[in-house]
């Protein structure tokens, strides 16, 4: 095999020449002074696209929610979200260490909850219990396979949220793979919900960069804290550009990201030894699991990675590939292959002899 598929995630993509000349090209300014046009722009840009007031362009998905959070709780209050949740898992314990905010879990299928999870998780009053406050919505919901919330399930847990006094954050650090994939406009989803993050930095391919939209009181305290976690940037209007460039012309495309998952999904599902259910493939992410004798998924990976393809273990037995602008669909052939040739490799050899027999 000629090039290494990397599916490690769809963060890998590097920009293009058209979205390097965009940069290039881009006006800048002081963002502390409020003086960067093609940040403002995009933040203009980004508020209507979500259907909210106000937007603030921060560095990363991380701080996105970190903002956010910290905008809205202050220590001792509890955030309410899925067991999967990115900001609980992979943000470094962010929301406890700089938000002394608690996690109060749910354990959801893929990623998915209801109303009666939010009902049922709301603290009662008293000075012995964290206060709830906060709920968050992962969608597309990364842990669980790029799973998408439909808008009447997001709807839904609006309408429990709101009389309970809770802030509504959608997480949509790939919202747009949920509305290619649901058919749907961003504000389908947002117009339930009190903020929003989006990140340009994974399937839309650009190099750094996340919008938190929402309330201008709600805005205004985000853009407080991201000074006070240092995530101000200067002539960051560089980095803006690529963002709008982004939104003019990754948007649609992520439909063939979709694709190549669906396609890859359906090849490793072929082959003995993988557990691998297509259906359950809904935008660009596929998991992976490993029957024992095939061992453990770090191990696997490594052995995946010496032969160029690149995913990574989010388990003990389960892998995840995600596919996005810097794969194509003949890389998918080449990655079924590699699974089929190291599933075969891994058989015992009895087993190995009998399919040769065949
Ligand atoms: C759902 C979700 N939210 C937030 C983030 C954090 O983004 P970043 O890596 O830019 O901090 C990620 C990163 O993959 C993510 O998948």
């Amino acid at each position: 095999m000629k090039s290494i598929v990397d599916l490690r995630s769809d963060t890998v993509t590097r920009p293009t020449a058209a979205m390097r000349r965009a940069i290039a090209e881009a006006e800048v300014g002081d963002d502390v002074l409020g003086d960067d046009p093609t940040v403002n722009r995009l933040q203009e840009r980004s508020a209507e696209l979500l259907g909210k007031p106000a937007a603030v362009f921060v560095p990363s998905g991380s701080m996105a929610n970190l903002v956010s959070i910290r905008a809205v709780c202050e220590p001792g209050d509890e955030i309410i979200c899925d067991a999967t949740t990115h900001s609980y898992n992979y943000e470094a314990a962010g929301p406890a260490a700089l938000a002394g905010t608690s996690m109060r879990l749910i354990h959801s299928p893929r990623g998915i909850f209801t109303p009666a999870d939010v009902t049922g998780n709301v603290r009662p009053p008293g000075d012995h219990f964290p206060h709830s406050r906060m709920v968050i919505i992962e969608n597309t919901n990364n842990r669980g396979g790029g799973t998408v919330w439909t808008t009447t399930e997001v709807a839904a847990i609006r309408t429990a949220s709101q009389p309970l006094g809770l802030h509504l954050h959608l997480d949509g650090a790939r919202l747009m793979n949920a509305c290619v994939a649901a058919g749907c406009r961003p504000t389908d989803y947002t117009r339930h919900v009190d903020s929003v993050s989006l990140c340009f930095s994974k399937g839309l391919g650009a190099p750094v960069g996340s919008i938190v939209a929402g309330p201008a009181a709600f805005i205004a305290r985000a853009r407080r804290f991201r000074k006070q976690f240092g995530g101000t940037m200067r002539q960051s209007g560089l980095l803006a550009a690529a963002a709008l460039y982004a939104l003019d012309h990754h948007v649609e495309r992520l439909a063939d990201d979709h694709a190549n998952a669906a396609h890859l999904a359906r090849g490793l599902a072929e082959i003995p030894g993988l557990r691998v259910n297509p259906a359950a493939v809904q935008t660009n992410i596929v998991m992976i699991e490993l029957e024992e004798r095939l061992g453990p998924a770090d191990a696997f990976s490594a052995r995946l990675r010496e032969s160029g393809v690149w995913l990574m273990a989010t388990g003990p037995r389960t892998l995840r590939a995600v596919t996005h602008l810097d794969v194509t669909g003949e890389q998918m052939d080449d990655a079924i292959r590699v699974f089929a040739r190291l599933s075969r490799a891994d058989q015992p050899a009895s087993v190995r002899a009998a399919a040769a027999a065949n």
